[in-house]
């Protein structure tokens, strides 16, 4: 079986309906078929200032929302990156090998730095890739499932597992990205011409995962809509109405001509009305399910465990190896 390994940081109190339908439903569907390594990036999350508390919270918020998402320990191996410490131990071998001017050319680093300024960023915000590298070579994994932007940083993986090896003998495989569908691209329910983030947007244009069932009511009744009255699709003259109907076809699994028919001659308040009847039911028993997996922490933080203890035992393999084939004494 091909092996994937993918990561998520745990910034956020709640995932969205866009970090759902864009990576995370399919690595649930990565599960069946492949041996699957998910590792909450929480070392990742601290290149910028984080509060203990919520770091803390945001992890084990994280852990839960995986878990209720489908996300299963009986068939992948679901772990913190922090728990497992050949990952700080490998990524300083990765920084041994990188390039300054390798580096600097990572256009998230170039993209995140100038917003704070270069020199207020910390310098963990420039070595976060030869991080990334090693949560992926530490696994050997053959498929990293990511978005788009993460592409340089699986090439940048890969030169360095690549340059490794024919300096110091086989000892990575050399892994290759798994660019995730964008079919289902949401956006942000305000301003459906920009990206479902919420990093970018407001609270009102985004549907978070943990929010009750009654906020995410009301914030899809009030999405933005267009000029017209027709439910169609049509995203460059009707952004709002053509998202709303990929959010609903995301969940129901109709397809979008299904849905223009049955509203044709219907307002924009009645196909509202629907696609957020399908949102909170498709959310509503995930919440619950994450809701109840973080009351009982003990049993949330055994799985937890079990998953960095399964990761252990990979990393320590291949952090020998990489320390054997370097000269260290062991
Ligand atoms: N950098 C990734 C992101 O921002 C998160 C990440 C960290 C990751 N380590 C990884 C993704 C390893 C894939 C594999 O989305």
């Amino acid at each position: 079986m091909k092996r994937v390994l993918s990561g998520i940081q745990p910034t956020s109190d709640s995932f969205h309906l866009g970090n759902y339908l864009g990576a995370v439903k399919q690595w649930v569907e990565l599960q069946d078929g492949h041996d699957a390594f998910y590792c909450i990036v929480d070392l990742h999350a601290l290149t910028v200032e984080t509060d203990p508390a919520l770091l803390r919270k945001r992890t084990l918020a994280s852990a839960a929302q995986l878990l209720a998402l489908g996300i299963s320990p009986d068939k992948s191996t679901l772990f913190v990156q922090s728990q497992v410490p050949q990952h700080n131990q490998l990524g300083w071998i990765m920084e041994c090998l990188t390039g300054f001017g390798e580096a600097s050319r990572m256009t998230q680093f170039k993209d995140k730095s100038s917003k704070s300024g270069a020199d207020s960023s910390r310098v963990a915000l420039f070595t976060y890739p030869m991080l990334q590298a090693a949560d992926i070579l530490l696994y050997q994994a053959h498929y990293v499932p990511v978005g788009e932007d993460q592409r340089q940083h699986i090439e940048l993986t890969r030169d360095l597992a690549g340059r490794f090896n024919s300096r110091y003998g086989q000892t990575f495989q050399l892994p290759e990205a798994y660019i995730l569908k964008t079919a289902a691209k949401i956006n942000d329910i305000q301003e459906p011409t920009a990206k479902m983030s919420k990093s970018s947007g407001a609270v009102a244009g985004v549907i978070e995962i943990m929010d009750s069932p009654d906020a995410n009511l009301k914030k899809i009744k009030s999405a933005v809509t267009d000029a017209g009255r027709e439910v169609t699709f049509d995203a460059v003259e009707k952004p709002g109405i053509s998202n709303l109907l990929t959010i609903h076809c995301a969940l129901s699994g109709r397809t979008i001509a299904e849905l223009e028919n049955e509203f044709a001659g219907k307002g924009y308040g009645d196909f509202k009305a629907a696609v957020a009847e399908v949102v909170v039911e498709y959310l509503r028993p995930i919440r619950t399910r994450a809701l109840e997996l973080l009351e009982d922490e003990k049993h949330l933080l055994d799985i937890l465990h079990q998953g960095s203890a399964k990761a252990r035992t990979v990393a320590e393999a291949t952090l020998a190896d990489t320390y054997k084939n370097l000269g260290v004494v062991l």
